[in-house]
C-alpha cells in the first residue's frame, strides 16, 4: 500500500507520526512513498524524517501512490481529490473540505460515487474526551440531552508554532476562526448531541483581516430538542494555544470536557452529588473500549483501506459540518438571523 502525501507542513507532519505510532504500517504493507510542496525545505525536511521521497509535481506523488493525505491549504483541497478520485486512490483530506459548502459537497459526492475509501482530518471523532463524554450523555441514567455550551479559544493562528501565515489570507482559507478551526467543534456538537436543524450567529473581525473573522457567537437548535451555544476566538495571547471547554446539561448529569481536548479531564456529576473524573491513559483506555478499533485515525484509516472497507469519519460528515458553518455564516451576514440547516445549502441561496 503506497501512501503519498501532498503538503509538507504541520498536519502533515502529524499524521505521518501518528501512521507511524499506529502500528498499522507493517500490518498493512504501508511503503512510505511520494510527498510534494512548492515549499522544496518543507519537503526534504518531511521526506527526511518520514522515510518518504520528495517528488517534483502533485501529479508524481499521485501517480505513485494507492493512498493520499490531502495536508494542503484548504483551497487546494478540492482540485488535489479529485485527481485522486480520478485515478481511484483512497483519499484522506483534511478539514474543512474546501473553503466553500457547495465545494465540499461535490468532493463528498465525488468519493462515494468513485467507492475510495475516504476519511476526513475531523480527528476529534477519536478524542477520548469527546468519545466519552458522548457515552456519558447516552446513557440512560443521564437523562435527555438539553443543553450544551462550547467555548474554544486559541492565538490567532499566523504565529508561533504555525509557522505559516496563508491562514490570514481569505483566497486560501476562506474565512476565519469557525471555518478553519471551529468546524471541529461543529462536528463535535453534532456527534455528542446530534443533527442540527437551526442556527443564527454573530461575528466580529478584530485584527481587520479581510474576510477572517476572529470571533464568532452561535445558537444552535437541535433536532432532537437540545439547544447549544458555541463561542469562538482567535485572540494573540500566546500563552493559549488551543483550548476548549465543553459544557454538557443532561437531565439528571453534568458533564464538563476541561483542560485537554484529548485526555481530559472529563467530569460529571449525578443527582446524589457526587463528582466523578477521569483523565489521561485511564480516560484513553474507557474511551477506545467504546469504538470498533483503536482511536488512531491514521492507523484505522489504513486499516480499512486495507480491509477495502470505509472509514470514518468520512466526506459526508465534513459536508454536513460544512452546511452548519454555512448556515451560521448566512445568518452572521444577516445580523443574527434564524437560518434553517438543510442538505444543497450553497453560499448564494444563504
Ligand atoms: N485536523 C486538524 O486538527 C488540523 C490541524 C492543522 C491544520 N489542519 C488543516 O490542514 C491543512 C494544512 O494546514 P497546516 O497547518 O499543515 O498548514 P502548513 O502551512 O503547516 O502546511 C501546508 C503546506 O501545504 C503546502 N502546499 C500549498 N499548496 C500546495 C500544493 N498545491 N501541493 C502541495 N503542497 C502545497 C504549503 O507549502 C505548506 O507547506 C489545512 O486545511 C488546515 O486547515 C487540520
Amino acid at each position: 500500500m503506497r501512501v503519498g502525501f501532498l503538503g509538507a507542513g504541520l498536519i502533515a507532519t502529524y499524521h505521518s507520526k501518528s501512521l507511524r505510532r499506529s502500528g498499522a504500517e507493517q500490518e498493512c504493507g504501508v511503503v512510505r512513498a511520494g510527498v510534494y510542496d512548492p515549499d522544496p525545505q518543507r519537503a526534504a525536511a518531511f521526506a527526511a524524517a518520514s522515510g518518504h521521497t520528495v517528488c517534483a509535481s502533485e501529479d508524481d506523488v499521485l501517480d505513485g501512490c494507492d493512498v493520499v493525505y490531502v495536508c494542503t491549504w484548504t483551497s487546494e483541497h478540492p482540485r488535489q481529490v479529485a485527481k485522486a478520485v480520478a485515478r481511484g486512490i483512497h483519499v484522506f483530506c483534511e478539514k474543512p473540505l474546501a473553503i466553500s459548502v457547495l465545494a465540499a459537497e461535490e468532493m463528498a459526492a465525488a468519493v462515494a460515487a468513485s467507492g475510495v475509501t475516504n476519511q476526513v482530518g475531523l480527528v476529534m471523532r477519536r478524542s477520548p474526551a469527546y468519545v466519552y463524554a458522548r457515552h456519558l450523555a447516552m446513557e440512560p441514567a443521564a437523562g435527555r440531552i438539553m443543553a450544551v455550551m462550547f467555548r474554544d479559544d486559541q492565538f490567532i493562528p499566523i504565529q508561533g508554532h504555525y509557522s505559516s501565515t496563508w491562514r490570514g489570507n481569505k483566497d486560501l482559507v476562506g474565512a476565519g476562526t469557525l471555518l478553519e478551526h471551529s468546524i471541529h467543534d461543529i462536528d463535535m456538537f453534532r456527534f455528542v448531541v446530534g443533527d442540527v436543524s437551526r442556527v443564527s450567529a454573530h461575528q466580529a473581525n478584530f485584527h481587520e483581516l479581510d474576510g477572517i473573522e476572529d470571533v464568532v457567537s452561535a445558537t444552535l437548535s437541535f433536532e432532537n430538542g437540545a439547544v447549544g451555544t458555541l463561542i469562538t476566538v482567535w485572540h494573540d495571547n500566546l500563552a493559549r494555544p488551543s483550548l476548549r471547554r465543553a459544557e454538557i446539561f443532561c437531565e439528571r448529569r453534568f458533564i464538563t470536557i476541561e483542560g485537554d481536548d484529548w485526555f481530559g479531564p472529563v467530569v460529571w456529576t449525578d443527582t446524589d452529588g457526587a463528582e466523578h473524573s477521569v483523565e489521561g491513559e485511564a480516560l484513553a483506555a474507557a474511551a477506545e473500549k467504546l469504538v470498533d478499533g483503536t482511536l488512531n485515525p491514521d492507523g484505522e484509516f489504513v486499516r480499512a483501506v486495507a480491509a477495502g472497507r470505509p472509514s470514518w469519519p468520512d466526506f459526508d460528515t465534513a459536508a454536513a459540518a460544512h452546511r452548519i458553518v454555512e448556515a451560521m455564516y448566512a445568518s452572521a451576514r444577516e445580523g443574527g438571523s434564524a437560518q434553517l440547516v438543510g442538505p444543497g445549502r450553497t453560499s448564494s441561496s444563504a
